[in-house]
């Protein structure tokens, strides 16, 4: 009966939208590769995490004043006298952290498997686009605490862009509306936090996916599963997004929440991480904090910064290091994608940029001194010296053979190589021989016959 009225439901729609197509599209006709791995959660969750940010994001601007004399007082405001106000402000605020967390990682397993590569460059082209916007946006909105932080954070970054030769001050002035942070600055910064930036991030998250739909997802062996259709012209190596993904992203989502809900009741500053502690005092024009430092995302780039003696190199190479990660498509020549088939020049490679990237992150948040600078410029070299030399080592590779199809899920422990996989699988082997597992299985099995005797398959 209700199926009956929901078809009716359906083809009503039909007629006047193309609300079928769209979903077989999206969903439930779109064959993603059979062997996504735990990195392949980081695109949904960044969905999830991006609308947490606009949900809460509404509700925030309607009791927030974006006014130097009253923003501070009406953040107090909401954290004590709006109802839920608190709950408000830190899923926002840890919200802003966790994107970053779940980006990087995103962006990292495209690393990991080559899936900036050709034919993936335009949804890699995108996803950096929407990196700098992120950026833009979270900057803007840590402006509008007007705490400590917040005033001498954008007074230094914003600074910087005096360094340019020629229109540097006046582009500096023309950003900030006055000649220091001001009233000026909150105004304009609050309007492209709220309706600005996110407007131009959502737009260009559906060219993201519009793009990543149109070639298909790469997956953990690099391999086109475009490449071997049935008669149908189904890929053989594909699942449809619905219901096999759409159950796992859920499931992810599910636990991914528990950690969010964690944070945000157990320790929403993340002992000064995620809300820096000067922020707790009104920003101060007469009275600089002992120590001047971006919230952890950007430490890695301002470290980069700091490193240059400099002030205009420092702001060049900063800038260098996110425009090079824009051309990593045509910076990385090895023909193979994932790094399972990959030579050990590039494995050990990447792990240097992946860890000088972390040193990198770390030395952002400690003061400088003469053994930080040493580390940091060591760093920053890693860094460049992966992303420059990149074309001419990776052209060069001695590479694995990459097999024609996908003939496992994943990979089988027992054919993994390592001694940690063999712990991990004895430790899996030891859970599924125990009393309540078998109990618990056992149960399920009950379950799905019950199930099967009213039909469903
Ligand atoms: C709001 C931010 C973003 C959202 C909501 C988003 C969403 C997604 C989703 C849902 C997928 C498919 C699932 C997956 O592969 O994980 C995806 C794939 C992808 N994204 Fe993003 N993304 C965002 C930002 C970025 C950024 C900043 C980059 C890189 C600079 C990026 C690069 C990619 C690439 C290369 C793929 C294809 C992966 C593959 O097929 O292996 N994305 N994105």
């Amino acid at each position: 009966m209700a199926t009956g009225k929901a078809r009716k439901f359906m083809s009503w729609l039909d007629e006047r939208f193309p609300a079928s197509k769209f979903l077989d599209n999206q969903l439930l006709k779109y064959y993603a590769p059979k062997n996504f791995n735990f990195l392949y959660f980081f695109g949904s969750l960044a969905g999830l995490v991006l609308v947490n940010q606009i949900l809460t994001g509404i509700f925030l601007a309607m009791h927030y004043k974006p006014a130097a004399e009253l923003a501070f007082d009406s953040v107090e405001y909401i954290m004590r006298d709006v109802d839920w106000g608190w709950l408000l402000r830190y899923l926002h605020s840890t919200g802003a952290s966790l994107f970053f967390i779940v980006i990087y990682l995103h962006m990292f397993r495209a690393l990991f498997y080559g899936s900036f590569k050709k034919p993936r460059e335009l949804i890699w082209l995108f996803g950096m686009v929407i990196f700098v916007l992120l950026m833009a946006e979270a900057f803007m909105g840590y402006l509008l605490p007007w705490g400590q932080m917040s005033y001498w954070g954008a007074q230094v970054i914003i600074s910087l862009f005096g360094a340019i030769p020629v229109i540097g001050e006046d582009l500096a002035l023309w950003i900030r509306g006055d000649y220091v942070v001001a009233d000026a600055t909150l105004n304009r910064f609050f309007a492209l936090h709220v309706v600005g930036l996110p407007l131009a991030i959502v737009a260009l998250v559906v060219f993201h996916l519009t793009a990543l739909r149109t070639v298909g997802s790469n997956n953990p062996d690099g391999i086109e599963i475009k490449a071997h259709k049935n008669e149908q012209g189904i890929p053989v190596d594909g699942i449809p997004f619905h219901p096999y993904y759409t159950v796992k992203d859920l499931y992810i989502a599910g636990i991914f929440l528990a950690i969010f809900a964690f944070i945000v009741f157990y320790t929403p500053e993340m002992g000064g991480l995620f809300l820096e502690h000067p922020n707790f005092d009104p920003a101060d024009p007469m009275k600089t904090p002992e120590h001047i430092q971006p919230v952890w995302y950007f430490t890695p780039f301002y470290t980069i910064l700091r490193a240059i003696p400099s002030k205009l190199g420092g702001v060049l190479a900063m800038g260098a290091a996110i425009a090079l990660l824009f051309f990593l498509p045509w910076l990385d020549r090895c023909p193979v994608k994932s790094i399972r088939y990959r030579s050990g020049v590039f494995k050990v490679a990447l792990a240097l940029f992946v860890v000088s990237f972390f040193v990198l992150g770390i030395l952002g948040t400690k003061p400088v001194t003469t053994t930080t600078t040493v580390l940091a410029r060591v760093s920053a070299s890693i860094y460049f010296g992966f992303l420059l030399l990149l074309p001419i080592f990776s052209a060069r590779e001695r590479t694995k053979p990459v097999p024609e199809r996908l003939t496992e899920p994943v990979i089988p422990l027992a054919k993994r190589e390592g001694r940690h996989w063999r712990l991990i699988e004895r430790g899996i082997h030891a859970v599924k021989a125990s009393e309540p597992y078998r109990r618990t299985e056992a149960k399920l099995h009950q379950q799905i016959e019950r199930l099967k005797n009213f039909g469903y398959k």
